[in-house]
């Protein structure tokens, strides 16, 4: 069940984050619903509501265009025919103003991201506050961008520019936007860090405190870079070297401290690669492209539980199923 993307904040605010997963092809999105799910290995499992989560399935522009939009949207769709009882949000991760207005029109996004933070500050307000109208106008919530995180973000070069707290605050007054995504020393990617450098968890303390009490933030390049995960994809002839994320046990202080929304999207890239890069590696005379599939998806499966315990989301699907069901 596709829900409105602030419900899932209220319920979440204070307590647990949401890990906001990005797709990009079937077997990522089998293996988000699966593992949402905590169906570990096939479709049709029980699901194991010790562990079954609400999330967010996210799409960028990039994935977008790789083949035709239509293709995610049919999948997340199908997904939902499929797992009845997920409960999740569709959003649309790092839009332009372009994109944003194709997303609301497109029926399928609870929520869409404007990210105009590499603009100046007064023409992020202009922009953003353009997409809330037209985005509130069809029951769609906007989550906007302001500050820069280090790195590369799609094909913008950003340059490290922590939130300033005060500028959120006259920020969220003067567009309406109904999340925002802070920068917080984090980037996107597998390296993030050199050196002792971490999230600025102070920096998100003092954001929270300027703002409207219940207010819903976002941790972009929030992936946690499992040294495991990287192990392996290096001995399967890999060359991913000095790589680094987000410790694991920052999200839920993140949480705690007004973060309701958790990017996670290269985490699931280094699952893919390393078990593509094994199933070649160990079955060489293999061509079939299911081998490789069945793996990932249920070994993806198995990290969103894993992702989800983390985040404190796992366990929560039917408390929001009745939370939900209070509203209506
Ligand atoms: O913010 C960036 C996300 O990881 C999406 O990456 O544009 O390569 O799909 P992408
Ligand atoms: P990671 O690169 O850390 O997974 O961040 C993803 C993200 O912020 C998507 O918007
Ligand atoms: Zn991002």
């Amino acid at each position: 069940m596709r829900v409105p993307t602030t419900e899932l904040f209220r319920h979440a605010y204070g307590q647990y984050a949401l890990g906001a997963y990005n797709i990009n092809n079937l077997e990522q999105a089998v293996g988000l619903f699966r593992g949402n799910l905590g169906k570990k290995e096939k479709n049709d499992e029980p699901v194991d509501s010790t562990v079954a989560a609400p999330f967010i399935l996210q799409i960028s522009r990039g994935a977008r265009s790789y083949t035709d939009k239509r293709f995610l949207e049919a999948i997340i769709r199908t997904a939902e025919e499929v797992f009845p009882e997920a409960i999740f949000a569709v959003h649309l991760d790092h839009g332009t103003e372009e994109a944003c207005y194709d997303a609301i029109d497109s029926g399928i996004y609870t929520s869409v991201m404007i990210d105009a933070s590499d603009k100046p500050f007064e023409e992020n307000v202009a922009i953003t506050r353009r997409v809330v109208e037209r985005a509130h106008a069809k029951g769609i919530v906007v989550e906007a961008e302001l500050g820069q995180l280090g790195g590369v973000e799609e094909d913008v070069v950003g340059s490290v520019h922590l939130t300033d707290p005060d500028q959120a605050a006259e920020f969220i007054e003067r567009t309406g936007c109904d999340s925002l995504a802070v920068a917080i020393g984090t980037s996107h990617g597998a390296y993030k860090f050199q050196g002792p450098q971490g999230v600025r968890l102070d920096v998100l303390a003092r954001i929270q405190k300027r703002l409207p009490e219940g207010y819903p933030l976002v941790m972009h390049g929030a992936s946690s870079v499992p040294p495991e995960w990287v192990a392996r994809i290096n001995a399967a002839g890999g060359q991913i070297k000095g790589s680094s994320g987000v410790p694991e046990e920052d999200y839920l202080k993140a949480a705690k401290l007004g973060v309701c929304k958790i990017n996670i999207d290269t985490d699931g890239r280094l699952v893919w690669c390393a078990i593509y890069r094994e199933s070649f590696r160990d079955k060489p005379a293999d061509f079939d492209p299911r081998t490789p599939g069945k793996v990932f998806m249920k070994e993806y499966a198995r990290y969103i539980i894993h992702k989800n315990q983390v985040l404190g989301s796992a366990g929560q699907l039917e408390s929001v199923r009745q939370f939900l069901s209070q509203k209506t």
